[in-house]
């Protein structure tokens, strides 16, 4: 009973999707056998229960609920249940905390040559097809509360496009600008990974060359009961969730897209997420640096918005560069300042990372350490029926990507300005929203037009009054605008434009 690996046009593309990894069951004997395979597998782990309403499936259920058990990585299950379900993971000490030392984004004085070299580099690398751009959209985006997947969302203030659209149009361009087939993976997950790759197919593959895109789809696990016991969606699906932007790894390795990336000679991932409309896919300074540092793994951070901002801080953690999530920083280092008054620990996780091939290579069969979340998780009971709990009744376990930082060498912080490069969209509304982002696009848009001398409407309080966006295609930064400056349209307040 193990999934098999699907091929979408003769590509690789997923190493878990279940719903035709299935050898077709031909009998009722075939499924007979797989049955008592299966109850074989779950009772010694006293989870035979989600086979409770096996007599009444029909057989395509029962294949489905068959091929979702085989999905399951049982040793991993075996191993969390006693230390992550019922109890609780150790947390490392967190009494040895440091600032990271940071590359601020611009060059410091005396530094500007080295700086300007390290752009070269990357360029030059970019060139020469060794960086290539990986967007994890594997997540469920119930917060934003969306069905399929968040990259299909339009996200922009105008010229309706998608994530996917806006990070496509980057790559197309950062591609035109280095003459230089740069591929672009994707993770995706079993719940979303045919939505995606339909989204592209329906879209001509977003203007790139089929070959040069590849799907991979991450891992799943369980849902568990505050017993350990695996929660059930319907009675023939189990509660299953994405396993965590660490799945990347191993995802990444499983799927043959490390092989891909060996054979075309990548040696740089440019890591970024579905959710972030500002980010710069493939960004040469950063590249540049990270190559000329000789790092294994760098990180973009920003500067708090405030000391009890929900974001990952990036510190030394016993000399090694780690990322400590918010709910576990202590309180007392997130208000400490420095002599000047400054914030002593300023490096917010922007979640944008470059990895050199050979360190994933190294990385990815590691075991990352779990973070257990209790969650509330829509199931059925021991009747069958559907429970919509109000509270949190589940306990998922996801691995997250900036834990390998500790394993890398010489990692490098760069320091990037939040208004250009960070607005994601987690939430309809509120901080981190579809609503936020939409004012942060067209706050950027208004800054880069008027720092080319386009004359930009506001109100009285200062705020922009044109809905205005710039695609990738038109402008990868501020300098572009200006370069174009005769192709933009004189702007009226009111207006809703697209520069492209
Ligand atoms: P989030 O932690 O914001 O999760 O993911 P999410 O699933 O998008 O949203 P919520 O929490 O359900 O509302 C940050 C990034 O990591 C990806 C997401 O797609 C997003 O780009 N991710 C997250 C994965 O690819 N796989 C995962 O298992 C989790």
């Amino acid at each position: 009973m193990k999934p098999n690996p699907r091929n979408e046009r003769g590509l690789a593309e997923s190493a878990h999707c279940f719903e035709s990894a299935a050898p077709p069951m031909n009998t009722a004997a075939d499924s007979t056998m797989r049955y008592r395979e299966a109850l074989e597998l779950l009772r010694p782990r006293a989870q035979d229960h989600v086979l409770r309403w096996w007599a009444e499936l029909n057989e395509a259920q029962r294949a489905r609920l068959l091929e979702e058990i085989a999905s399951v990585p049982w040793d991993v299950v075996d191993r969390l249940i006693p230390s992550h379900v019922l109890g609780r993971p150790a947390t490392p000490s967190l009494a040895n905390l440091q600032p990271a030392p940071v590359f601020p984004r611009t060059a410091p004085a005396g530094k500007e040559a080295y700086y300007r070299d390290a752009e070269n580099l990357g360029c030059k690398l970019l060139r020469e097809t060794r960086v290539a751009a990986l967007t994890v959209a594997g997540g469920q985006g119930t917060r934003l509360g969306i069905d399929g997947p968040k990259g299909a969302v339009v996200v922009t203030p105008a010229g309706h496009r998608t994530l996917f659209e806006l990070f496509a149009a980057a790559i197309v361009e950062q591609r035109r600008r280095s003459a230089a087939p740069i591929p672009w993976y994707i993770m995706t997950s079993p719940a979303n990974h045919e939505q995606t790759i339909e989204f592209f197919r329906a879209r001509g593959w977003l203007g790139l060359p089929r070959e040069d895109l590849f799907f991979f789809s991450q891992g799943m696990l369980p849902a568990f009961d505050r017993h350990g016991r695996l929660l059930m969606e319907a009675r023939d699906r189990l509660s299953l969730a994405p396993d965590g932007h660490g799945g990347t790894l191993k995802a990444l390795a499983r799927s043959g897209g490390l092989t891909d990336m060996r054979r075309r000679g990548v040696e740089i991932v440019s890591y970024f997420q579905v959710d972030n409309p500002l980010v710069r896919p493939l960004d040469p300074l950063f590249i540049g640096l990270h190559a000329r540092t000789g790092s294994e793994m760098s990180t973009k951070v920003l500067p708090k918005a405030e000391d009890l901002e929900c974001v990952g801080n990036l510190c030394l953690r016993d000399g090694k560069l780690a990322v400590i999530e918010y709910s576990e920083f202590p309180e007392a280092l997130a208000h400490a300042r420095n002599a000047d008054g400054t914030r002593r620990f300023d490096s917010g996780n922007a979640a944008i990372h470059l990895l050199n091939v050979p360190f994933v290579e190294r990385v990815s069969g590691h075991l990352l350490p779990y973070r257990r979340a209790e969650k509330t998780v829509p199931c059925i009971d021991d009747e069958g029926r559907t429970v919509r709990p109000t509270a949190p009744n589940a306990v998922k376990l996801e691995t997250f990507i900036f834990d390998v930082l500790p394993l890398a060498e010489n990692p490098l912080l760069f320091q990037i300005e939040r208004a250009e490069e960070f607005s994601p969209v987690k939430n309809p509304t509120g901080v981190d929203s579809l609503e936020s982002s939409r004012r942060d696009q067209i706050r950027r848009a208004c800054r880069w037009l008027e720092a080319a001398g386009v004359a930009v409407p506001r109100r009285a309080d200062g705020t922009p009054d044109v809905d205005v966006g710039i695609d990738p295609g038109f402008a990868l930064e501020a300098a572009d605008v200006a370069a174009k400056r005769e192709r933009i349209p004189p702007l009226r307040a009111g207006d809703t434009v697209w520069i492209e």
